[in-house]
């Protein structure tokens, strides 16, 4: 299989490459060609054995030759060389990461620890087009999978504590700019014991309110606050991010012709590159709790039950911990004062790796094996 790549450079990109490397991927790919919109002719990243120099990433012809084409460059560049391509005669498989295609009918949304059969149902019935989901709800299924798996979710409401990376590499910078900044604005303050600390308090706040604060691309400090919206407003008073929670999970089920509701609303943190989610999810019926803990870990080898306790909570439930790793924890489960059918959970999963990155090198395999 000859097998481009585009965006590679990039932040998911970057990742990857890494996990491609890290899984030995590169071996199962006779041909891998990687793709530039800036360095054509340049050196293509080393990845154990020799490949082409880059290729122009708008050269149609180009592109044309290859079997599968994997992108992360985002979805101005797929709204442009799709098309093209398509209408070229091109037939071979297009993985991207972006979610211009994503909601298309001629596009499966690719998470192959959930929908494994889905995926393979759209490869018998000849569907070229693959495409990983938004970061939350990929996170929230993965962690999930198991009471959607046995179909016991009648509802279900996702509030999220989303991190800067979703944003992007720009917003990541931003974010830690904005911490170092808050801290240089009263460490003279902070490192005297006797000082105030509601002096310290309104120093932060009114350089928080300031236009020093570095805020150029999130618009408003994250550092210090957050923020409640992500994405597009839709114009009914929902987010594209909060849109994409129900669209998304229900297609990703292959279950868009009978939905199960999910919504809530979506929120930036100040967290690196892991999302984290509050869910509440309405049983169809009263499960206990032990068999819900069973059917969760049961459900693919990378969601881990975190025992509902405060240590194990702040131990293994958190950005900080998961951050890097493709272990994505489900913890704070127990049935709430609502009733035994209401059940709370939260969850922590990296957005760059089965957020954005893994499903993709994942598909890869799924063609080639
Ligand atoms: N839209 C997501 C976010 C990232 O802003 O966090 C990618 O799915």
């Amino acid at each position: 299989m000859r097998v481009g790549f585009v965006g590679w450079r990039g932040m998911v990109g970057s990742v990857l490459m890494q996990r491609m490397r890290e899984e030995n991927d590169f071996a199962v790919i006779d041909e891998p060609v990687f793709f530039t919109t800036s360095n054509v002719g340049g050196a293509a990243p080393a990845i154990g054995k020799d490949v082409p120099a880059l290729k122009d990433a708008r050269d149609i012809d180009a592109l044309k030759q290859m079997d599968a084409i994997v992108t992360c460059q985002g979805g101005d560049y797929t709204s442009e060389v799709f098309p093209k391509l398509r209408a070229a005669g091109w037939q071979g498989y297009w993985i991207d990461a972006a979610s211009t295609l994503r909601m298309d009918d001629e596009a499966i949304i690719i998470l192959d620890p959930v929908n494994l059969n889905v995926i393979r149902d759209g490869l018998s019935r000849g569907v070229k087009n693959y495409v990983g989901g938004n970061c939350t709800v990929s996170l929230m299924l993965m962690a999930l999978g198991g009471l959607f798996q046995n179909d016991l979710v009648e509802w279900t409401t996702s509030m999220t504590y989303q991190a800067a990376s979703g944003a992007g590499a720009q917003n990541m910078r931003e974010l830690i700019a904005g911490m170092g900044a808050i801290n240089a604005q009263v460490a003279d303050k902070l490192a005297d014991p006797a000082s105030a600390i509601l002096d310290i308090d309104r120093g932060v706040a009114d350089f928080l309110r300031s236009d020093a604060f570095p805020s150029q691309h999130f618009g408003v400090p994250l550092a210090g606050s957050l923020i409640p919206w992500i994405d597009k407003d839709l114009g009914n008073g929902q987010s594209k991010e909060e849109w994409k929670g129900g669209v998304e999970t229900n297609k990703i089920l292959g279950r868009s012709a009978n939905p199960i509701p999910v919504d809530g609303l979506c929120v930036r943190v100040g967290a690196m590159r892991c999302h984290s989610q509050a869910l509440t999810i309405k049983l169809k019926k009263d499960v206990p709790l032990d068999e819900i803990e069973a059917m969760l870990a049961a459900a693919n080898p990378w969601a881990k039950v975190v025992p509902n306790t405060r240590e194990d909570s702040m131990r293994d439930l958190t950005p900080v911990t998961v951050t890097g790793t493709l272990t994505v924890p489900v913890g704070r489960l127990r049935k709430l004062s609502m009733g035994n059918d209401y059940l709370s959970a939260f969850t922590v999963g990296d957005q760059l790796l089965w957020g954005a990155a893994e499903p993709l090198r994942r598909m890869l395999r799924i063609l080639i094996e």
